[in-house]
């Protein structure tokens, strides 16, 4: 697997960790404040971290470029951003506002980069064969 989608996975285990953690601080305090946090740790981190590693996974022509490691840096510092401020502005701090703001924004930054990268170039054409187990 390219490093890239190797990092992404990594990264996007963490975040399930995370958000499942949240998840049941939630469920087991009754107090549910936090739940845009919780959603968008799973949602922006676990699943679409996990849908770009599969990409980069398919094509490893695109993740060798420069600019898929830029992307994953981009989206990966967004989603560490936003997740943190979001949850602590819904524990009840508004001066996080704007921080959740402006890591939206890198975020949304990083999801422009994958659709510039999925629009060009090549596609690595997948094998008809099965892979070798090794
Ligand atoms: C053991 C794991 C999990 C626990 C204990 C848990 C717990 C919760 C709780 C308590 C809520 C609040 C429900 C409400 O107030 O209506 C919630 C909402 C939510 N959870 Fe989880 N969750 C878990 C895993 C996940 C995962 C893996 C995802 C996504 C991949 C996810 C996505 C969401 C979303 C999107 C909402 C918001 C739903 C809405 O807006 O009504 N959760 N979760
Ligand atoms: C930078 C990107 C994103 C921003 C700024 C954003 C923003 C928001 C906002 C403002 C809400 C309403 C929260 C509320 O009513 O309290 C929301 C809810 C929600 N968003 Fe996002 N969103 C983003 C990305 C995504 C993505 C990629 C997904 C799914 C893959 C998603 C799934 C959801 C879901 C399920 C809810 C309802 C659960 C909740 O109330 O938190 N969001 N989002």
């Amino acid at each position: 697997m390219p490093h890239i989608a190797q990092l992404f996975f990594k990264t996007a285990i963490i975040f399930l960790i995370i958000g499942i953690a949240m998840g049941l601080q939630m469920a087991i305090s009754g107090n549910h404040n936090v739940i845009g946090a919780h959603a968008h740790a799973n949602l922006l981190g676990w699943v679409t971290m996990a849908i770009f590693g599969v990409y980069y996974a398919l094509n490893p022509r695109k993740a060798e470029k420069r600019i898929a490691m830029l992307q994953y840096g981009i989206y990966t510092s967004g989603v560490i951003i936003m997740v943190p401020s979001l949850y602590m502005m819904l524990l009840g701090n508004p001066a996080m506002e704007p921080v959740v703001a402006i890591a939206s924004l890198i975020t949304f930054a990083g999801v422009l980069l994958f659709a510039v990268i999925v629009f060009s170039g090549k596609e690595t054409a997948v094998a008809p064969t099965a892979p070798a187990l090794n």
